[in-house]
Formats: structure tokens, C-alpha cells, sequence
């Protein structure tokens, strides 16, 4: 017998998402056992997770969800109860360059780890619980009125996108065909510490750094709905505990950013704690060829989660940009390690080399 209440397996819990909500578990339930299962893509990066990795309800293993038969075989070793899925490739500009990592992962990993949770708990699904990760880019592009309910069809435009509906949908099938236990939550761009800087933010925040230009794509007009990442952890946390087994929740802050106007408060947020001159960090901006099938809009409504669960977001945006651009340039090391690909050679001295 296990001395431990539960035990999850989260995937992808070296990327961004996924160490903020391993710290979060870790921390708040001891009596959790927290298995980490991540392949260590370039967004993986164990360094994420220093400050927990030494805790006795944590572990990591090194692993690709594509990998079907080592899916099984984690799950007979572990006997996982629940299985939190967050690994996934994630970068719609890298869908667009090479979407078939996008499908192996995102579809064919997804499918495998139902396959893994379906053979485990079919004798016996009482309180366990597959709980899917995904985003509001599966529902499409919003004109300029309207938000996305759990009720919105989805139109998936990105290969990206496309990859996470899939898997959406495969894991509603799942449990409509086979009753496994299933919760989905799909949330809205999130920021915060550690994530990988080819995403907006902490992009822009390693270039106005370095004086370096913001490819700013088209004509900087699209719209994105921006949420704390320690908002989505705490959002998780409520679905997975209190959330209405086979029920979908949106997650999301109300809070509509055009990139233009999210990049200009960036800039001023800059100067300022660079010390730099108002109006500097603005001159590096650079309007650039638009991404091709750029969506212009996403706006979740998140009320079922507010009114059912009883969720909001703890952190205003501008506090929390300016905690974000606060930890970028506390944590250089972290950022010249990760962009310099250092951080790989961590998982080999922390764990090949043992
Ligand atoms: P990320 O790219 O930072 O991290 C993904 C993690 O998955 C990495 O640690 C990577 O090594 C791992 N991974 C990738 N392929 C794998 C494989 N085949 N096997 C095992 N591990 C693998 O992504 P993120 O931004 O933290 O997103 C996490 C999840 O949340 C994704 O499912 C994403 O679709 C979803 N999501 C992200 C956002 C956002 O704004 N970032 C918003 C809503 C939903
Ligand atoms: P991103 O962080 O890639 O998230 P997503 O595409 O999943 O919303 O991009 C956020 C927005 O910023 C999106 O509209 C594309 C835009 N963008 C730029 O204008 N320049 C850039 O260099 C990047 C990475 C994104």
C-alpha cells in the first residue's frame, strides 16, 4: 500500500505551465505523490523545478508519450489514479513549420495515454480521474464582439490548434464510449516566470534586454486574453478537485490585451526598471510579415468556472507584467542559460550521470 493519498502522473511538468503547477501541488498536498513524465523537448527544462526536485512526494522520469508501450508500463509501475496532461508541443509559429511533432505528440501521445488510463481503471474507475489541459485556440478566431463559452463550436485554424482539438476530442470520446473518468479545461494565453522565451512575452522582455528588435507580426492589432500562470494552476487545482466529472471549464481573466498595447506597456515597464529613458524601449519595435493564419481574437468567458467553482484570478494584469518582467531580469541566469541551450546539459549531470 502506498502511503500516499493519490498519485498523479502530470505530463510535460518541465515546460512553463506545468512546473508552476507541480510547485503548487508538491507544496499544497504532501500526501500527493507528483510524478513528472516529460520527454525534455526544447521547452523542457528541469531548472524550472530546482527548488521541489529534492521533495519526497516528487519524482521525474524521463519519457515520450509517444512511446505507447512505455506509456503502459509507467502505469503498471506507478499506478497512477490520475493523470494531469499538460506535455504537448505548444508554439503555433513551430506548428506552422513543421506541424507533424504537433500531431505525434499532441494527437498520438493524448491518444496513448487514454489508451494507458482505459486498460488501467477499467476494473475499477472509482476515484480516478484523467484531467486534459488544453486552450481556447481550438474554438478559433473571434471577430471584435463575442467570447468563447464551453458551448462554442469548435474551429481549430492553426495546426497547432487543430492538434489540441483533436485530443479534446479524443478524450471526450473516452469517456462517452468507455466512461473514463474525464475532466478538460481550456484556458487563455497565459505569462509568468520560466516560460520559454520564443513566446511573446518573455521574447520581447530578452530583446528590449539586449537592445535587440520586437518583431511585432502584421500590424500588431490581434488580440490575446492574458492570464497569470499561477491563476491557471489554482484553476486546475479547483477542476480537479470539485469540478463535475466529463465537464469542460474555460479558464480565463477577462482581460484583452491588443499585442501593440501589451507590447507598449511592456516597453514602459522596461524603461523603468532598466532605468532607461521613457520612450527607449518603444524604438525597438519592428513591424514584421504577419504569421500566416494569425487569429485575431480570443476572449474566454469563464463564468461557469467562477460561478460553479468558485475561481477568479488572484492578480491584476499590470501587477502581475511588471512581477513578470521582475523575475526575467532577476533570473539572468536562467534566461543566458536557456538561450544559450545550456539548460540541457542539467538533466544529464543531475540524472544520466547518477
Ligand atoms: P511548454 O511548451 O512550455 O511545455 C511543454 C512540455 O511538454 C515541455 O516540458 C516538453 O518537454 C513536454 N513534452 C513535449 N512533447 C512531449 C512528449 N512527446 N512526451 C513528453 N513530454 C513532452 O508548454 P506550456 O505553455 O507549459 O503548455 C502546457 C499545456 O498547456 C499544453 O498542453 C498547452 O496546449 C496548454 N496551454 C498553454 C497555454 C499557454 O499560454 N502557454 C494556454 C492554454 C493551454
Ligand atoms: P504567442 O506568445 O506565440 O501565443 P499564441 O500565438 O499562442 O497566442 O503569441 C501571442 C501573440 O503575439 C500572437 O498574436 C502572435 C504575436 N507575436 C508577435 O507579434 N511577435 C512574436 O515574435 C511572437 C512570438 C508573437
Amino acid at each position: 500500500m502506498s502511503k500516499f493519498k493519490r498519485t498523479i502522473m502530470v505530463t510535460g511538468g518541465a515546460g512553463f505551465i506545468g512546473s508552476h503547477l507541480i510547485r503548487f501541488f508538491v507544496k499544497k498536498y504532501p500526501d500527493y505523490k507528483i510524478v513528472n513524465v516529460d520527454k525534455l523537448t526544447y521547452a523542457g527544462n528541469l531548472e524550472n523545478l530546482t527548488d521541489i526536485e529534492k521533495e519526497s512526494n516528487y519524482e521525474f522520469v524521463k519519457a515520450d508519450i509517444v512511446d505507447a508501450e512505455l506509456m503502459q508500463k509507467l502505469f503498471d509501475e506507478y499506478k497512477f489514479d490520475s493523470v494531469i496532461h499538460l506535455a504537448a508541443e505548444s508554439h503555433v509559429d513551430r506548428s506552422i513549420t513543421n506541424p507533424m511533432e504537433f500531431i505525434y505528440t499532441n494527437i498520438v501521445g493524448t491518444a496513448n495515454l487514454l489508451n494507458a488510463a482505459k486498460f488501467h481503471w477499467k476494473d475499477n474507475p472509482e476515484g480516478k480521474l484523467f484531467y486534459h489541459v488544453s486552450t481556447d485556440e481550438v474554438y478559433g478566431s473571434l471577430g471584435e464582439t463575442g467570447f468563447f463559452l464551453e458551448t462554442t463550436s469548435y474551429d481549430p485554424r492553426s495546426p497547432y490548434s487543430a492538434s489540441k482539438a483533436s485530443s479534446d476530442h479524443l478524450v471526450r470520446a473516452y469517456h462517452h464510449t468507455f466512461g473514463l473518468p474525464i475532466k478538460i479545461s481550456n484556458c487563455s494565453n497565459n505569462y509568468g516566470s520560466f516560460q520559454f522565451p520564443e513566446k511573446l512575452i518573455p521574447l520581447f522582455i530578452h530583446n528590449i534586454k539586449n537592445n535587440k528588435p520586437l518583431p511585432v507580426y502584421g500590424k500588431g492589432e490581434n488580440i490575446r486574453d492574458w492570464l497569470w500562470v499561477n491563476d491557471h494552476a489554482s484553476a486546475i487545482d479547483e477542476i480537479f478537485h470539485n469540478g463535475k466529472m466529463g465537464e469542460t471549464y474555460n479558464i480565463g481573466g477577462h482581460n484583452e490585451w491588443t499585442n501593440i498595447d501589451l507590447i507598449k506597456l511592456l516597453c514602459k515597464i522596461m524603461d523603468e526598471k532598466l532605468g532607461r529613458e521613457s520612450g527607449t524601449s518603444e524604438k525597438l519595435i519592428s513591424y514584421v510579415k504577419d504569421r500566416a493564419g494569425h487569429d485575431l481574437r480570443y476572449a474566454i468567458d469563464s463564468t461557469k468556472l467562477q460561478n460553479d467553482l468558485g475561481w477568479k484570478p488572484s492578480l491584476q494584469f499590470e501587477e502581475g507584467l511588471r512581477k513578470t518582467v521582475g523575475w526575467y531580469l532577476d533570473s539572468s541566469e536562467w534566461l543566458n542559460r536557456v538561450t544559450s541551450g545550456a539548460y540541457q546539459e542539467y538533466y544529464e549531470d543531475q540524472y544520466e550521470k547518477r
